[in-house]
């Protein structure tokens, strides 16, 4: 079958797989605690998709044109047995690269035995540096120590490792040069993320979002640095170089400069519902499909026929009233 485009002539290039929508945290941005309760309804285990028809489907949609897999959550170190589920995908012909984004907790335990089944990219999220600001922050009393520790293992594991710091206005914008200048001597990537209205009732509005341009001139008040080129179509970050030491460091821009004309991502939920924006309202499910018996064949139809309809462009659309009235996946179902 010829790889689909959308109708907005995009192919599709990478899948994130949302692995479990349960996360060890709460930060109030994704998770709020007063939406993620001690009796919120998370999935039951066997409304997950197994690792089988994980590995299944991921085969399925490499053939359709992706190549590039990213695991999400929630928390995805939180799935049971995720080392196999990797060295599931590994197997699979044609991944060219597989990528994992975690809030860190759990890497003491499971950075090795990850490498050990073949990753070799995780993003790890960090919002802050001050203790107190960071456990507020996430809600679950975890120290910023915990998660630098962490990252220094997985370092040292092999890894390599990027760092993602969701930048709220009034919250954490006094982070922003510490930070810098303590993954730019690490020689770690850091990556600025602007605060964007994901899910429902997360407290989003424009005036809360600090800008690349605003960052940027922060950082260039204190050193010196110079764009570095894409390093393939579509990219998320826009990178940016230390002249001094070569440490980079990145912006991920949904707000102020979307990047929707090259989206190629495809995404797929922990119950196997398949979206094609992470603004998206529904997803397509490819778990009753498969659970009914569907061929190769027809769910490879069935994901391309979805592709070729998409025609999402939502952070090119974003508005303050879409922001707020526009119901929404939550993030932490769909990972990102
Ligand atoms: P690599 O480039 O492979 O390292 O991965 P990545 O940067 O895409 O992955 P990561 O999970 O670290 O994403 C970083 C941030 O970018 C997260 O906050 C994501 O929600 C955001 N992001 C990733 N893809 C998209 C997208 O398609 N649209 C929007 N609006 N945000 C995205
Ligand atoms: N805005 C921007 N980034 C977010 N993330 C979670 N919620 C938001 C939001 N509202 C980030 C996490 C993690 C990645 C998967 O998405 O911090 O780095
Ligand atoms: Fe925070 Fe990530 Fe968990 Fe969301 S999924 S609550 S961003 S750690
Ligand atoms: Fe892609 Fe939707 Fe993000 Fe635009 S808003 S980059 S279409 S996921």
């Amino acid at each position: 079958m010829v790889a689909p485009k959308d109708r907005l002539q995009r192919p599709m290039h990478d899948l994130r797989i949302s692995v479990t929508d349960r996360c060890n945290f709460r930060c109030s941005y994704c998770m709020p605690k007063e939406l993620f309760g001690e009796d919120y309804a998370f999935l039951p285990p066997s409304e997950l998709l197994s690792f089988d028809e994980i590995k299944r489907l991921t085969a399925l949609f490499v053939s359709l044109g992706v190549e590039k897999i990213r695991l999400t959550g929630g928390e995805p170190l939180m799935r049971p047995n995720l080392p196999e589920l990797v060295r599931d995908i590994k197997a699979v012909p044609g991944v060219k690269d597989i990528g994992l984004t975690t809030n860190g907790v759990l890497l003491g335990r499971l950075a090795e035995p990850l490498y050990d089944a073949g990753l070799r990219r995780l993003n790890i999220s960090l919002d802050a540096l001050d203790p107190e600001l960071f456990m507020s922050i996430n809600n679950r009393g975890v120290k910023p120590e915990h998660i630098l520790k962490n990252i220094e293992h997985a370092a040292d594991v092999g890894f390599q490792v990027k760092v993602n710091m969701v930048v709220q206005k009034g919250v954490n914008e006094a982070e922003i040069l510490p930070m810098a200048a303590y993954f730019k001597e690490k020689g770690i990537t850091l990556r600025f993320i602007e605060f964007m209205d994901v899910g429902n009732g997360n407290g989003w509005g424009f005036e809360k979002v600090v800008s690349k341009r605003d960052i940027l001139q922060l950082l260039q008040g204190a050193y010196e640095m110079e764009p570095v080129d894409q390093s393939y179509f579509g990219e998320v970050a826009q990178r940016y170089r230390y002249t001094d030491n070569g440490a980079e460091i990145g912006f991920i821009t949904s707000v102020s400069e979307s990047f929707c004309s090259t989206c190629t991502r495809a995404r797929l939920s922990s119950d196997g519902k398949l979206y094609t924006c992470l603004f998206a309202s529904r997803g397509f499910d490819l778990r009753d499909i498969i659970r009914r018996g569907a061929s190769d064949e027809e769910l490879m139809a069935f994901i391309a026929n979805v592709w070729e309809n998409r025609s999402d462009r939502y952070s090119e659309e974003r508005t303050e009233e879409s922001a707020i009235s526009k119901p929404k996946i939550g993030m932490s179902y769909i990972g990102g």
